[in-house]
């Protein structure tokens, strides 16, 4: 028997294989809640209108609900020779309510049933993406605003640079999760369209009521081109590239959890419930959960590079190729939830070693560049001779074998003879940070100004 539901002119099943490949049931079943408001909406546009009559809309509502009450207690019998879920859907309606289940499908076709579709799943998952972003900023700002006068290094080439803030570090991934979901927000508005009503790809001659059934899916209005309504899919990349960001940002703050809990630097401790031992050697505790999450960038980089290329040289309208838009992006989704709450239980519950911190923080001349401030502001040389000199005396304690803040004041003074011993006051790491108050920076007090408004922030949207 040749398929029910379009099947009208062929003769034959299709070959196993052909159902292998042509089958998305498998993965576009979990659209089955938008697929179900989207045919509702269409069902009571479609009565409103005059193009069914009322009590088949009624039929087909009841029955709908029917199917999702089904679905959702595992009692729905999906089948892959109906190929994705708006023929199993259809399918099924038909065996619960008859003939008039075939009228459900008027003015419509399955490609702007899909674009709706799947629209109304990548918009669910922006908002689920951003209330975990939420989550994790706010277990950021928490642990900034505790942590707000704990000295850490602070890095460029990896190497210790100028001493921060432990506060300072963690609302810098504040920000950042600020702007992923800056970019999702941007992403939902230019997504939110209705593509229903453009049908197979050229409109239809029945008298549809476009505005409504994208005002009852929540749509901010119908899709202007009933050609592009079909066959783009921009919404995807554009959540799989907000998502490659956001995935990036994780991945960053997953390497250094991973480089500052290695025992050789210590400067955090993980708790138990995100490390996990080796089975041959008892002393490890290996950061496996950020190990993981800096790993999951890959699939979901790779999502949009692979949607990238299935649409690249696509035609209009409508190509099946267009199938492939969803394991990929159901993936990266999935993935970077994951991401987000593993990070978020992991900011939670880490621990700075502060005493580790604050010695670290003064390894390696870090304050350096206080001591040729120090002289610019004290002695009134030009910055590039406090940068010379400074670095001879920092060449002088590195001969010594020494700290900045232990070489003697004689030896500075072989360098720069005007130096007082008021210039211990600029050495040391506490002085270094609490020092560094313009808008922006590491000071304590601006940090804990800015941990408290992101906290304000956060509750007020909540
Ligand atoms: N499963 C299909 C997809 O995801 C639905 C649209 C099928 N349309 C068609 N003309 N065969 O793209």
């Amino acid at each position: 028997m040749s398929n029910k539901m379009w099947g009208g002119r062929f003769g034959s099943k299709p070959d196993p294989i052909m159902e292998d490949i042509n089958t998305s049931i498998d993965f576009d079943r979990r659209l089955y809640r938008q697929d179900i408001a989207a045919s509702k909406a269409h069902a009571a546009m479609l009565a409103k209108k005059g193009i069914i009559t009322a009590q088949d809309a009624k039929r087909i509502a009841h029955g709908l609900d029917t199917i999702l009450s089904e679905i959702e207690s595992g009692k729905f019998a999906f089948q892959r020779a109906l190929e994705d879920i708006h023929m199993n859907v259809e399918s099924r309606l038909a065996e619960l309510i008859g003939p008039a289940a075939g009228r459900l499908h008027t003015a419509r076709s399955r490609n702007d049933q899909v674009a709706t579709d799947f629209r109304l799943w990548v918009r669910d998952a922006f908002d689920a993406l951003d209330a975990a972003l939420a989550g994790y900023q706010r277990a950021l700002a928490e642990k900034a605003l505790h942590h707000a006068g704990t000295v850490m290094p602070g890095f460029t080439h990896l190497q210790p640079a100028q001493p921060v803030t432990f506060g300072h570090h963690l609302l810098a991934y504040v920000e950042m999760a600020a702007r992923d979901r800056g970019r999702f927000a941007d992403a939902r508005a230019r997504l939110n369209e209705s593509p229903l009503g453009a049908v197979a790809l050229a409109g239809t001659s029945f008298p549809i009521d476009r505005n409504m059934t994208a005002k009852s899916l929540g749509f901010a209005r119908p899709m202007a081109n009933s050609l592009d309504a079909v066959a783009d899919r921009d919404f995807v990349l554009e959540m799989l590239a907000a998502c490659a960001i956001a995935a990036v940002h994780l991945s960053r703050f997953a390497e250094e959890i991973v480089i500052w809990s290695s025992p050789l630097l210590g400067l955090i401790r993980l708790s138990d419930k995100f490390t996990t031992g080796s089975s041959i050697m008892p002393q490890k505790r290996n950061p496996d959960a950020a190990e993981l999450v800096r790993a999951k960038t890959g699939r979901i980089v790779g999502a949009l590079a692979g949607l990238m290329m299935v649409i690249k040289g696509l035609p209009l309208a409508y190509q099946k190729d267009l199938q492939e838009d969803k394991e990929g992006a159901m993936d990266a989704v999935g993935a970077l939830e994951l991401s987000i709450t593993a990070m978020t239980g992991m900011v939670r519950d880490l621990e700075p070693d502060v005493a580790r911190m604050r010695e670290a923080a003064g390894e390696g001349y870090s304050t350096a560049t206080d001591l040729a401030d120090w002289l610019t502001r004290a002695l009134k040389l030009p910055f590039r001779d406090a940068h010379h000199a400074t670095g001879r005396i920092v060449a002088k304690a590195a001969e010594a074998g020494v700290a900045l803040d232990r070489l003697p004041l004689k030896v500075m003074q072989s360098v720069e003879p005007r130096i007082t011993k008021a210039v211990f006051g600029a050495l040391a790491v506490d002085r270094s940070v609490k020092s560094r108050r313009s808008y922006g920076g590491t000071a304590p007090s601006g940090v804990r100004a800015q941990a408290r408004r992101w906290l304000k922030r956060l509750k007020a949207k909540a």
